[in-house]
């Protein structure tokens, strides 16, 4: 089925903007549901033994920025495949699962049960998020990989980043190497290059440093939030950061969310503002007050906390008690807070977040 058509039958209300990026992708997926529904697993022991040997099927690893449109590929894709005992899971509820049932089995090879199960479960399974940022995570999915395979269980995933770059700076990342080598070698790993982030038409940069704070205030920072998570409420996210760990409260696509208090009062440091500039595209920030002479240490981090998202070019949305300019009447860190008005500034233009003119 041609792209359109698929998306028509799922979005009957939403128009579909071409993008070759996109096309590239779904004939890939499109291909791997026709031979997916035209090659059923065997179902019976018997059935299993007299079959042929079922030809090496890759599945796929999605990966690109956010709002490109990998779920919605992969969903549709989903939607496909028939004939196929298939589940389509969020990277990180699957792995709630696992860890579940490594608690729940008692046996000496764990994971092979595990396996059991899931390919009991389903024979393709569609993993939404893939990111490993937890420790635990990466210890056990290369074996778990490798007895799923063994299994005749398909995986097609999505994920910010190429395998390459999973687990990043992770700790122990040696024993994560061949977890890495064995999806390069499984999968088809293919980028989705579209040019632009679709969930942006939903926002006006602009309207992105919200003042003053209140209900109202509150409930344009909601719709940005939904715009830009498609109303995914996030999960909270443990960060790694040289030896201690930043709890994000709520990440999802790309966006974390805080408030001024978490970020800017609790005593983080520029490892802190740095890992969330390199994980996540957009911060969200609720409640910036005006800064009291004696919030010293508050405006220290503020202003650092910019600089390190200025540099990574990294988008914000806030609320805020005023707009940029008056958050710091007093400051003894006047000239370096001009500096960061001048970026909050910026950080408000339609370039900042990556739209042409056009779009605004
Ligand atoms: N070609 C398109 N035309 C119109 N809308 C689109 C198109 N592609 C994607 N969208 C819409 O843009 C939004 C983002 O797409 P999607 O959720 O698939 O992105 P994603 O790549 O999975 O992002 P993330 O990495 O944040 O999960 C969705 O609401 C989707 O329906
Ligand atoms: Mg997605």
């Amino acid at each position: 089925m041609a792209l359109a058509q698929a998306y028509a039958l799922h979005f009957p209300d939403t128009p579909l903007r071409a993008d070759v990026a996109q096309e590239q992708v779904w004939q890939k997926l499109e291909a791997l549901a026709h031979h997916l529904s035209a090659n059923p697993p065997a179902r019976g022991l018997l059935q299993r033994l007299f079959a042929k040997p079922p030809a090496k099927i890759r599945g796929l690893y999605i990966h690109g920025d956010v709002g490109r449109g990998k779920t919605m590929l992969m969903d549709l894709f989903f939607d496909e495949v028939i004939n196929w005992p298939k589940r389509r899971m969020h990277f990180h509820a699957f792995m709630q699962q696992v860890h579940g049932l490594r608690n729940a089995i008692k046996a000496h090879d764990v994971i092979a049960r595990i396996a059991d199960q899931l390919a009991h479960q389903a024979k393709l399974w569609c993993l939404d998020e893939m990111q490993i940022v937890d420790i635990a995570d990466a210890m056990i999915v290369g074996r778990l990989y490798e007895a799923l395979q063994s299994r005749g269980v398909i995986l097609v995933t999505t994920s910010n980043l190429p395998p390459e770059r999973l687990y990043h700076n992770g700790l122990n990342r040696g024993l994560f190497l061949p977890f890495i080598e064995k999806l390069q070698q499984t999968l088809d790993v293919v980028a989705l290059d579209s040019r632009q982030d679709y969930r942006l038409g939903r926002v006006k940069a602009h309207d992105t440093f919200i003042h003053p704070l209140g209900p109202q205030a509150t409930r344009q920072f909601e719709d940005l939030w939904n715009g830009l998570t498609d109303h995914d409420a996030g999960q909270p996210l443990d960060l790694a950061i040289l030896g201690r760990t930043l709890t994000v409260p709520r990440a999802a696509h790309g966006c974390a969310r805080f408030t001024f208090h978490q970020l800017c009062v609790n005593p983080l440091g520029p490892a802190d503002y740095l890992a969330l500039a390199h994980n996540f595209k957009t911060i969200f920030i609720s409640g910036i007050p005006v800064l009291k002479v004696s919030q010293r240490n508050e405006a220290k981090r503020f202003i650092l906390m910019i600089d390190n998202f200025y540099d990574a070019r990294t988008r914000i949305v806030a609320t805020a008690q005023t707009a940029a300019e008056g958050l710091a009447p007093k400051s003894q860190h006047g000239f370096e807070f001009k500096r960061t008005i001048s970026r909050l500034k910026e950080m408000q233009s339609a370039s900042w977040w990556g739209k042409t003119l056009a779009e605004t």
